[in-house]
């Protein structure tokens, strides 16, 4: 692939991948080399297999682990212990604490917030000169129920992303600059978290600080765990409504499945579609593994590749087409005992963004090509960087 990768049809890439072969040796850019497995079926075994493991440290030596090179992508490990770093008892511990505090149940409760808020940024989206649909509706929305669930003051919202987005995106850690972001950007944590035991609160941060005054998680867990919770709960929720967005203003069938009620399995669809999450955190080879006719051989670094597995003809006939209501279940929120926790709360937030926002607005379009819309990442953060959206009747030049 050359010029730009902001510009990259990752689609386009994970298919090609696919059709040479389910799992294979790819080298990503920054030269380390790893095995990508890109097919549905090769997907679902290596997320469920306990030898292809989350903790680096648990390779025989795990600076083999990255081959000595320094990656960008596990932002959180540096600070401790979190779910995506750990397996087996370490993990389910975690997820103990967590995983209660996120249930459909929990998720169905933050319905009139996400409701009202969604109304309050259509309200500005309709006011706004250059309406775009990342910066004005998707993330704000993503922030302010992430902020409300985890309990954060609403004068932190705005740094606390800033810095978080640049820690996600940045190519290069060592950077100076991303390291003082870095810094700033636990010190602002440890001063929430701080707050947070001082004045406690109807929270999900209120409810991890108790879970580690009980000894149940360590005070760098409580930090890495909720800056995860947080990172994770923002990125890919805006990507999957500014993605979807997209698919639905050029997909009748999704409008159809949307103004017909189906919210839910209009979104189901995108899920397969966007992949917001597009490909799985490290995990790393324990002993050979043979996935599909490969073996995996000890000590390698394994990214298994959600979006392409969701497009995988095999398991998805006619990936390519939006069909809300095709049989099977995606992997855009992965599988095993990693799935994500948050996706009740996805959902829900998805489901109503994208139905308020069509009933507003049934006229929406790109006010430019679909083409020039760049990405903030290929390999992490998916999202459009922006989505420059008309919301009234004149109509749009050279629009796809
Ligand atoms: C469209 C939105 C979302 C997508 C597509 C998504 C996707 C994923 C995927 C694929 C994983 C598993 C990664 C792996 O196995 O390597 C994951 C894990 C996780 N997600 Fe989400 N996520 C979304 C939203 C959220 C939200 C809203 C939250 C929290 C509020 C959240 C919190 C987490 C956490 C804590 C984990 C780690 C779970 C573990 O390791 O046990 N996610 N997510």
């Amino acid at each position: 692939m050359t010029g730009d990768p902001m510009f990259w049809d990752a689609d386009m890439t994970f298919r090609e991948l696919r059709e040479q072969a389910p799992a294979q040796q790819v080298v990503l850019p920054g030269g380390l080399v790893a095995w990508m497995i890109t097919g549905a079926a090769q997907a679902r075994q290596a997320l469920t297999d306990g030898r292809l493991a989350h903790d680096m440290r648990r390779l025989p030596d795990p600076r083999q682990g990255f081959g000595g090179l320094r990656y960008p992508d596990d932002l959180f490990s540096a600070e401790g212990r979190h779910l995506l770093n750990s397996d087996g008892t370490a993990h389910q511990r975690l997820r103990a604490v967590l995983a209660p505090l996120l249930t459909r149940t929990a998720a169905q409760r933050w319905q009139p917030f996400i409701t009202r808020t969604c109304d309050e940024l259509l309200d500005a989206l309709a006011a706004a000169d250059h309406p775009d649909l990342v910066a004005d509706y998707a993330r704000p929305l993503a922030v302010r129920v992430t902020t409300a669930l985890l309990g954060i003051p609403e004068d932190l919202q705005h740094r606390l992303t800033s810095l978080t987005l640049t820690m996600i995106s940045a190519a290069d850690p060592e950077n100076p600059t991303v390291q003082k972001r870095r810094t700033e950007l636990f010190g602002l944590w440890s001063r929430v978290l701080g707050d947070k035991r001082r004045r406690p609160g109807d929270d999900v941060l209120t409810r991890l600080t108790v879970a580690h005054r009980q000894g149940r998680l360590s005070a760098e867990e409580l930090l890495s765990v909720a800056w995860g919770l947080f990172s994770g709960g923002i990125t890919p929720t805006t990507a999957l409504i500014t993605s979807g967005a997209v698919e639905i203003m050029q997909s009748p069938e999704l409008r159809r499945a949307l103004y017909g009620g189906d919210a839910t399995r209009a979104t189901e669809e995108l899920l397969r579609l966007t992949s917001p999450f597009p490909v799985a955190t490290w995990r790393f080879a324990l002993e050979d593994v043979t996935v599909g006719d490969t073996v995996i051989p000890q000590g390698a670094v394994v990214l298994i590749s959600l979006a392409a597995a969701n497009r995988d003809p095999a398991s998805y006939p006619e990936p390519d087409t939006a069909r809300p209501h095709r049989p099977g279940v995606h992997l855009a929120f992965g599988l095993g005992p990693h799935y994500c926790p948050g996706a009740p709360l996805a959902r829900v937030q998805a489901a109503i963004a994208l139905t308020a926002l069509f009933a507003r607005f049934p006229d929406i379009r790109l006010a430019t090509a679909k083409t020039v819309l760049r990405r903030q990442g290929v390999l992490v953060d998916r999202c459009y960087e922006r989505v420059p959206v008309r919301t009234d009747d004149t109509p749009t030049q050279d629009a796809t």
